[in-house]
């Protein structure tokens, strides 16, 4: 069984999502633990309340390198296969990501190279483009790149502000982290360059 590794700082509802699709055999997964670097993320309650294996690493104070050795540990401890970045506000370190080559996703809730960093639902609307959306990518050490998995398109509404854009965004993101991680799993793509294939 494919082992999940999933890292939040907050709310939690891509983890969510995810330990969603695994329970209603969307996915033939397992999620061998929840790590969050801030206490107080909501994602860890209700990882734990779902009876999951969920710790925090405090990231705070720490050196980049010195934390992402104590987190790959950890997923190493757990035999985790592939990593979930959901909500993990975080870089990773070159060290980090050599350590999971292809092996670590992550989601952000704009049509990427578009608008990466923070607060990308309101870059949106400040620069007045008409259809936002989510992807989902391989992780590197830059911020929000790395090759392209998926991607799911939203019209931005003359009538939106940030909660009603982010809403929409949030419903294709818990669709799409899905199937990227269905995707990968299946070992049925080849990366060319940037560019994510699927191979039959
Ligand atoms: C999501 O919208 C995710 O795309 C975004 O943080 C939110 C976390 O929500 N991630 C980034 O902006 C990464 N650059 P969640 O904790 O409910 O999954």
């Amino acid at each position: 069984m494919n082992r999940l590794g999933i890292l939040i700082s907050g709310r939690g509802s891509n983890f969510e999502a995810i330990a969603d699709s695994i329970d209603e055999g969307r996915l033939d997964a397992e999620i061998a633990i929840v790590i969050s670097n801030n206490p107080h993320a909501k994602g860890l309650r209700k990882a734990k309340a779902r009876g999951l294996k969920a710790v925090c690493i405090r990231s705070r104070a720490m050196e980049r390198e010195a934390y992402d050795r104590l987190v790959v540990a950890t997923l190493r401890k757990e035999e985790v296969d592939l990593v979930c970045l959901a909500g993990f506000m975080r870089l990773l370190s070159a060290y980090f990501v050599g350590e999971y080559p292809n092996r670590i996703l992550n989601i952000h809730p704009s049509l990427l190279p578009s608008f990466p960093g923070l607060e990308a639902q309101v870059q949106a609307l400040e620069h007045g483009v008409k259809h936002s959306g989510c992807t989902v990518h391989f992780v590197d050490e830059h911020l929000d790149a790395g090759p392209i998995i998926c991607q799911a398109v939203v019209p931005v509404l003359d009538t939106d502000n940030e909660d009603a854009l982010a809403a929409r965004i949030l419903k294709e993101e818990h669709r799409i982290y899905t199937e990227a991680v269905r995707l990968v799993l299946s070992n049925r793509f080849r990366i060319e360059g940037r560019r994510v294939l699927r191979t039959p």
